[in-house]
Formats: structure tokens, C-alpha cells, sequence
């Protein structure tokens, strides 16, 4: 695991190459083990390969251009009749996408959705007409994935700030 966790970069650039198949489904389920507020698994995931989307969907935000280029791109969206406690459950599901990804060779990156209005229109509300995603659901983040095409260093312990971690208080 620690494996994963060092190796896991964000990935911006990607070889023009389909994922397999049952990578995707793989990666997806990882997701669905994730831990949620009150068991409620409050995910949906929109794997989104259409050219012509993806590049809508890169407009989202300033910081989504990469994703027009990234052979996958999964918006997660959480259903707010179900989620107690819906931006913690999907941000933990994406970083189950984004190990599962590392551990199976593919690149990844976190792409903020939620709150990100820098643009002329919120990017959720951008990305929920753009998809048809009905009104009580709601977009947390995209996560990009496929072959990297980027060299970069994976993490190492020499990152690692001890005096980060406190025993029994401050
Ligand atoms: C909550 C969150 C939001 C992020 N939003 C974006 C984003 O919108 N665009 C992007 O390219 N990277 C985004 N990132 C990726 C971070 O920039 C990246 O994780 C950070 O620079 C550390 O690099 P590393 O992931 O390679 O360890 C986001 C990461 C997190 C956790």
C-alpha cells in the first residue's frame, strides 16, 4: 500500500491510449469500498471518454485543461438525498480512484469542481447542464487517469515532517 500512497503523482499529461477496460471497472470499485458518513455510498461515477466532452468539461475550471487530453476522465457526484456528509465521502472515494489507478500503472489527477467559480459560471452548475445530472445531485470533483506521459519523482519519506504528528495533544 505504502507503495502506492509514495508512488501517486498528479499526472497532467498522458499517452493517446485507451485504458483497458477492465482497469476502469477495477479503479471504480475500489471507489465503492470507500468509507462513507453513515454507510450511505451516496457515489455516482461519470466515466466520460467522448473527445468533444471532455473538452467541454476541461472549461469547467482554470485548473481543468489537462482533462481535455486524459483518455478518462470520472466526474463524481454525489447523491444529496442520500449523503450525510457528501464532500469528505467523495473526496475519500476519488483518492481510492487515484491509488487504485497508481497500483494498476495509470496516471491521475484531482480536479476541484466544488466551490470553484472563477469562470462566468459555477463549474458545477456548468458541468451539471452539460451532463444532464438532475438538480438534487451534486458534483464534487473530476478525476483524470490514464497512461502517463510525464516523468515524476514518486514521494519519499525525506518529505515527511515529524514535527507534523503530536502524541496525546499539541
Ligand atoms: C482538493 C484538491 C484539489 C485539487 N485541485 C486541482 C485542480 O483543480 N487542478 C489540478 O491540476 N490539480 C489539482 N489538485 C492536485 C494538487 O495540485 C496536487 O495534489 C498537489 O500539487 C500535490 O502534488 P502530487 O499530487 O503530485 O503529490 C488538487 C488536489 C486536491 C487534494
Amino acid at each position: 500500500m505504502i507503495d502506492a500512497i509514495l508512488k501517486r503523482r498528479s499526472i497532467r499529461k498522458y499517452e493517446d491510449k485507451e485504458m483497458l477496460e477492465e482497469d476502469i471497472k477495477e479503479i471504480l470499485e475500489a471507489a465503492m469500498y470507500a468509507p462513507s458518513a453513515w454507510g450511505t455510498r451516496p457515489w455516482h461515477f461519470i466515466v466520460v471518454k467522448k473527445s468533444e466532452l471532455k473538452q467541454k468539461l476541461s472549461e469547467a475550471t482554470p485548473y481543468a485543461s489537462h482533462a481535455a487530453k486524459a483518455p478518462v476522465l470520472i466526474v463524481l457526484v454525489a447523491d444529496m438525498n442520500l449523503a450525510k456528509k457528501w464532500v469528505e465521502d467523495m473526496s475519500i472515494a476519488a483518492d481510492h480512484i487515484m491509488l487504485q489507478a497508481t497500483d494498476l500503472g495509470y496516471g491521475s489527477c484531482f480536479i476541484q469542481i466544488r466551490g470553484s467559480n472563477e469562470k462566468v459560471q459555477d463549474a458545477q452548475e456548468y458541468i451539471r447542464e452539460l451532463l444532464k445530472i438532475p438538480s438534487d445531485f451534486n458534483v464534487e470533483c473530476m478525476v483524470t487517469l490514464g497512461k502517463t506521459a510525464e516523468e515524476k519523482d514518486a514521494h519519499t519519506r525525506k518529505e515527511i515532517d515529524k514535527r507534523r504528528i503530536h502524541l496525546n495533544g499539541w
